[in-house]
């Protein structure tokens, strides 16, 4: 019984380990920050149980290699209550844990509603077959091809649709993927943290140009970002 309480209590301590850990990598956007935080807690309770369990498998195998015939396992119902308890104490956790991040406006974002109070930067990407159109529907609706221009530590939503068939925005460092419907605008949100270029991709295979339908997401400072915008501004009146 103490072996099987050991187990239960190291179990425990490793759930709770898990839930007050943070990763200390600086992360690219609110998005990637929420899924690489889950991602290392799910670690966390996961090498522990991998690791129990190859040590049970192991030692079975070594212990019983010239047993003639399987002995019937004796009931032990403190052993089946423990296993009961802790397998619902990971699943509680992990369920706990996912839906967190789910539900979090930055990974799933509910309806194209968008917050104006936030001072929002909002992009319409619209994919074609073969190739990207950003617009700017708040600044005058200039296009940019296939580049996408952002600010740092502001909300940032991308409005997703497509002309034809259904392709796919993704930008994997920054977290975000969303596929791209035609006759339907899908909202997504996120916070980018870190100044870069971050290639963008389409993943849905949309025809022979599927691999080429690349873009590119800048993130940049405030005031590089406002110099910019008025630059498109000034570009698109004057044509
Ligand atoms: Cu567009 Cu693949």
């Amino acid at each position: 019984m103490r072996k099987t309480r050991f187990a239960l209590a190291s179990l425990l301590a490793t759930v709770a380990m898990a839930l007050v850990a943070t990763p200390v990598a600086a992360q690219a956007s609110a998005t990637s920050e929420l899924i690489n935080q889950l991602n290392g807690k799910l670690l966390y309770v996961a090498i522990p149980i991998t690791v129990l369990v190859e040590a049970i498998l192991i030692y079975t195998v070594i212990k019983y290699r010239n047993s003639e015939r399987a002995l019937p396992t004796k009931e032990n119902r403190r052993l089946e209550i423990t296993w009961t308890i802790a397998t619902a104490i990971v699943l509680l956790f992990v369920g706990v844990a996912s839906y967190g991040v789910l539900a979090d406006e930055n990974v799933t974002h509910q309806g194209n509603d968008i917050d104006m109070n936030d001072d929002p930067v909002v992009v319409t990407a619209e994919a074609y077959q073969w190739g990207w159109n950003m617009y700017y529907p708040e600044e005058g609706n200039f296009t940019t091809g296939n580049k996408i221009v952002v600010p740092k530590d502001r909300p940032v939503y991308f409005q997703v649709t497509s002309q034809d068939v259904i392709h796919g925005f993704h930008v994997p460092k920054l977290g975000l993927k969303q596929d791209a419907m035609p006759r339907a605008t899908d909202t997504i949100k996120t916070v980018a943290y870190e100044e870069g270029t971050y290639q963008g991709y389409c993943t849905e295979y949309c025809g022979v140009a599927h691999s080429q339908m690349y873009f590119t997401v800048e993130v940049v400072s405030q005031d590089e970002y406002q110099d910019w915008l008025d630059e498109q501004k000034q570009q698109s009146s004057s044509q």
